[in-house]
């Protein structure tokens, strides 16, 4: 708590912004950072007690501006389990974000596909998850101070940020899914068997972050919103390729407009 509050003081103080959205953008998903108007913007590596992120595609930049005249908090850029950080160095980014005064936060990530509908491309609002990390990121002592002990997780991602969604990516043309998130810890892709027990489980995407995020942020009680893009489809049958990390890359490039599309009409209507 003494960490996150001292590095909220050192940004409060270097920019004396309050932001009232929070964005992570995911792997290849930084195309949004254009659309702000930057008042601030700080490598990870110069934030005190920030992780610093290792992984090609993310830039590791915390931007402080205006999203369509909303004041926001952007990482370009996320901490992944896969890295080697704890829980907590996964979290902390967004436990600074609620100490400078966030009241929603909107993850995207890149994601493979589980159902069997979607195709490469495509956006899926996050409606709900299921946690297949080894860990969760509440766990240990509680800090009252961020939430309480036994979070709801009942409605975790918002309702009516989702009906907003929907509306949006239908006004635009925007095809768009909506479904479950697995997040597990990678950094493997999942074998053919791992992605059959995902399906089974009731997922209809799977990634290696956003879900501790979530976590940690409902525990705080932020308002959550969600998209995954779909880079891949699911391999169920052994003995066929799989996805490069390149593959991945490419196809969150090509749908990053229509995420950014609906993340700033998003916060325009908060
Ligand atoms: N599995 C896990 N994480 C991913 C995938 C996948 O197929 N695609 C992009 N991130």
């Amino acid at each position: 708590m003494k960490k996150i509050k001292k590095t909220a003081k050192y940004l409060k103080k270097k920019t004396g912004f309050t932001p009232e959205a929070g964005i992570i953008l995911g792997s290849g998903l930084g195309g949004l950072v254009n659309a702000i108007d930057i008042k601030f913007s700080f490598d990870y590596s110069d934030i005190p007690d920030f992780p610093v992120s290792t992984v090609e595609g993310h830039d590791g930049k915390l931007i402080f501006g205006f999203l369509e005249g909303k004041r926001i908090v952007a990482m370009q850029g996320r901490f992944h389990y896969y890295e080697g950080y704890s829980m907590q160095q996964v979290v902390f980014p967004i436990r600074v974000m609620k100490m400078l005064g966030i009241t929603h936060i909107f993850l995207s990530n890149a994601a493979g596909g589980l159902n069997p509908s979607f195709k490469v491309g495509n956006l899926m609002i996050i409606k709900d998850h299921i946690n297949m990390f080894p860990e969760n990121p509440l766990r240990g002592k509680n800090i009252e101070e961020l939430g309480t002990r036994f979070p709801e997780m009942g409605e975790t991602y918002s309702r009516e940020l989702i009906e907003k969604a929907k509306d949006i990516a239908k006004a635009n043309n925007i095809e768009c899914q909506t479904g479950v998130y697995v997040g597990s810890s990678g950094p493997t892709l999942e074998t053919p068997a791992e992605y059959r027990m995902f399906r089974i489980l009731g997922a209809d995407a799977t990634g290696m972050s956003t879900v501790p995020e979530v976590i940690a942020a409902k525990h705080m009680g932020l308002t959550c919103f969600g998209i995954s893009v779909i880079t891949n489809m699911a391999v169920f049958d052994e003995g066929e390729v799989g996805t490069s990390h390149d593959e991945v890359q490419n196809a969150a490039g090509e749908a990053q407009p229509k995420m950014t599309l609906i993340f700033k009409e998003l916060i325009k209507s908060l």
